[in-house]
């Protein structure tokens, strides 16, 4: 039996977050539920949480900050380097080709659900590294987690979370200061970090590689099909889909091929 939520109280937020932003929270994680909206309350100096559910009812923006608060924002540089094998090999030579015949020399990237900046930043130091020098490229990060965004946004990393960056990959794109490590700025203006729900479309267009990793696993399947279908409708011919290693499109009725490549699988908008 729990203590802080009652079972009226948790159907509540449960079908509030849900409706709000997809993330699926059942009996199997109430506790963590329960922690987030006990800080919370905290910091509002609310009592109850029915008095808490009343305010994020009414308050936009706090409900911004409580959707915050039940996000789980782990991360790290070159999480799952198999997909960045897959990238380097794969993806980049076969849109690099196909660029060149289109005359379109930009590649156009979205990290959807980027959390604090790894993951978009790992792309880019990929992206500087690999690309002829007649390419451009462009990566829009994007969470629902405007605490993680500012992260990202400063592009400050102490150093215990710089682990997995290749040393002349850390000399070239970052600068050491104090206890961590500052991203250059070449890199940083590669990216546009913007708030961003994946509940909503985010009127991207012609994406050439999404990156939506370690996100659908807070949904539930129709949350998940919402969103890849939105996926779908943002990304370019030919385009490319990475989604975490642990999840997966099969038994979805999606439009999206699966493709298994020497490095790691993935799949593609094959129109
Ligand atoms: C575990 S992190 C994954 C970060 C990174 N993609 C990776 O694989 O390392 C999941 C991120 O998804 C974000 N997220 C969850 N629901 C979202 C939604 N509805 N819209 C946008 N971002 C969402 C969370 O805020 C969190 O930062």
């Amino acid at each position: 039996m729990s203590e802080f939520l009652s079972d009226t109280d948790f159907e509540l937020y449960r079908k509030l977050i849900y409706d709000e932003s997809g993330i699926t929270f059942s009996s199997m994680n109430r506790t963590i539920l329960e922690s987030r909206l006990k800080d919370r309350l905290r910091e509002t100096n609310l009592a109850t949480p029915a008095e808490y559910y009343n305010l994020v009812r009414k308050d936009k923006e706090e409900l911004k900050v409580m959707l915050d608060s039940v996000t789980t924002n782990l991360t790290r540089f070159f999480r799952n380097q198999p997909h960045f094998d897959a990238l380097i090999n794969y993806v980049l030579p076969a849109l690099i080709n196909l660029k060149k015949v289109s005359g379109d020399n930009k590649i156009r990237v979205w990290s959807a659900g980027c959390s604090t900046g790894e993951e978009p930043y790992t792309i880019a130091m990929i992206l500087k590294d690999k690309l002829p020098p007649a390419f451009t490229a462009e990566i829009v990060a994007s969470d629902i987690s405007l605490k993680s965004l500012m992260v990202g946004k400063m592009g400050f990393y102490t150093d215990s979370r710089i682990v997995g960056i290749p040393d002349n990959y850390l000399g070239r794109f970052f600068d050491h200061k104090n206890d961590g490590y500052q991203v250059r700025d070449e890199l940083i203006k590669m990216i546009r970090f913007d708030y961003h729900n994946l509940k909503h479309d985010s009127g991207l267009r012609n994406i050439d590689i999404v990156f939506c990793r370690n996100v659908l696993i807070y949904f539930d399947e129709a949350a998940q099909k919402a969103v890849i279908d939105r996926f779908w409708d943002a990304m370019a011919p030919k385009s490319y889909l990475f989604i975490g290693h642990s999840e997966s499109l099969f038994g979805m009725n999606t439009r999206f091929e699966f493709l298994k490549t020497d490095w790691a699988c993935l799949y593609q908008k094959n129109i």
